[in-house]
């Protein structure tokens, strides 16, 4: 058994040796983030103080070599709460330069780039914040000048300002947004295929069993490895731990459900039972929609102060814009619709209307090829993490 001196001085001298494939590995060639990941992960499991604060590390200590296959993989089961940079007696200063958690956060924008689908749009993770700023655009140009166009013409004597079908009857809408939303929905799923199909080859070939399955959603749902090894929560902006990260992320993804469950109420109501918008105040889509809304943007408020207030050496700093970008998208969604739903009977309505369904747009066309690619992968990392932990170690050591 080597000393913890031994395997830092190793690593060292293995990421810095000229030849960088001499660091083993399923898949060559290796990027240079991958092989950072690598040269940490091997100062870690000689070191192993970090083994309770999340699932990295206990998927760590059941490997000795990190090829390419195994960094996507830790690197997309690391949330990114920052404890083992905190907790870490070799991060900056020091000359081992330990920070997991942005080694691990320029991984999985290489992961996201690479299984993006089709290949070629993975460069929108690149910029991501004038991909953000030109889906904006397009989606606020397109229905304000659709709604201009209607306002100028004949139909806008039959202008009902209490029935926003009157601007854009249902159907119109659902051929405008039914393409989009199967594209964003196909082109995720193969993007988490491609990244399954690499992962598999470093955890096993086994299928998820159900209670695997079932165990990773928990892990997902109630944000396990944003709460700290012992349910302290995460670091923020210093040592101290705060379980503020996660409730927010609780506001934002839940009133996102919220928001997506009253958009499918109100089609079935529609198709199924033949009850058309606009619906009453009291009545499920309704309730659905205002609080998701209201949820959302609280939660994406506080999203973006946390944000703002992280320790610098949290994360990567080229992906703030993806971040924010994402969380102004995920803001002004909620805070469009809310004036919506308040706007009936006004003349501000087909504006709002307008400013709502452009904001939509953007958001959709941007989630496929956004930080939104964050929850599909990290969920698909955790489903074969829990695969992995319930088969005996190949190197006898126990990964529990
Ligand atoms: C298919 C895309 C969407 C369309 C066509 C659409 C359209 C609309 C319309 C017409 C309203 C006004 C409802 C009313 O006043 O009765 C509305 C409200 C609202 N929308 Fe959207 N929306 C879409 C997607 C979304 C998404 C993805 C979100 C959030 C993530 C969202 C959030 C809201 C909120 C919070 C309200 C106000 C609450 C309510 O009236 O239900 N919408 N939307
Ligand atoms: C399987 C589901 C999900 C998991 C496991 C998950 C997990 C996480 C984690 C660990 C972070 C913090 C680290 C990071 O910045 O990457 C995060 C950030 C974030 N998540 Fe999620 N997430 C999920 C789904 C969603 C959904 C559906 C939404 C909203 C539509 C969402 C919105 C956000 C936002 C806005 C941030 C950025 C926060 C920041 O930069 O400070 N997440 N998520
Ligand atoms: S992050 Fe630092 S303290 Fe934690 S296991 Fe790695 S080397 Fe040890
Ligand atoms: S940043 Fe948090 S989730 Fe990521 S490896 Fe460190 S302790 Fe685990």
């Amino acid at each position: 058994m080597q000393t913890l001196d031994q395997l830092t001085h190793e690593a060292v001298a293995l990421a810095n040796a000229e030849n960088k494939h001499h660091i083993p590995t399923q898949d060559a060639p290796l990027s240079d983030s991958v092989l950072e990941v690598s040269r940490q992960m091997m100062i870690c499991n000689g070191c192993r103080y970090c083994e309770g604060f999340c699932a990295v590390f206990p998927a760590m200590t059941r490997r000795l070599e990190f090829g390419s296959s195994d960094v996507h993989y830790l690197a997309n089961l690391c949330h990114n709460c920052g404890a083992c940079l905190h907790a870490c007696q070799y991060a900056p200063p020091h000359e081992f330069k330990i920070n997991v958690p942005r080694a691990m956060a320029e991984v999985r924008k290489e992961t996201y780039t690479a299984y993006a689908w089709p290949k070629h749009f993975g460069i929108l993770y690149k910029n991501n914040g004038l991909w953000i700023a030109l889906a904006l655009s397009i989606g606020l140009t397109l229905f304000l000048q659709m709604t201009a166009n209607f306002l100028n013409g004949a139909n806008a004597v039959t202008l009902d300002l209490s029935n926003f079908y009157s601007i854009y009857p249902h159907n119109t809408l659902v051929s405008l947004f039914l393409p989009i939303f199967a594209f964003v929905v196909f082109s995720l799923f193969m993007g988490v295929r491609h990244f399954l199909s690499d992962i598999r080859e470093a955890t096993s070939k086994d299928n998820a069993p159900v209670v695997a399955i079932a165990e990773a959603a928990e892990n997902a749902l109630s944000l396990k490895y944003l709460g700290g090894g012992h349910g302290d929560g995460c670091n923020n902006e210093d040592d101290a731990f705060t379980l503020f990260r996660k409730y927010f992320h609780h506001l934002t993804f839940y009133g996102f459900m919220l928001c997506f469950a009253a958009t499918s109420t109100a089609t079935i109501y529609h198709y199924f039972f033949g009850w058309e918008a606009p619906y009453a105040l009291s009545s499920l889509p309704k309730i659905l929609g205002l609080s998701g809304g209201t949820l959302l943007a609280i939660g994406c408020i506080g999203l973006f102060y946390l944000n703002l207030k992280r320790h610098p050496l949290h994360g990567d700093p080229t992906q703030k814009q993806m971040d924010i970008g994402f969380i102004f998208l995920l803001f002004m969604t909620s805070m469009t619709g809310l004036l919506l739903a308040f706007s009936h009977a006004l003349t501000a309505m087909p504006l709002l209307l307008s400013l709502h369904l452009g904001v939509v747009m953007a958001l959709f066309i941007t989630l496929p090829y956004g930080k939104f690619a964050h929850g599909v992968f990290r969920l698909a990392a955790l489903m074969r993490f829990q695969t992995e932990r319930r088969l005996p170690s190949n190197i006898g050591l126990s990964g529990d």
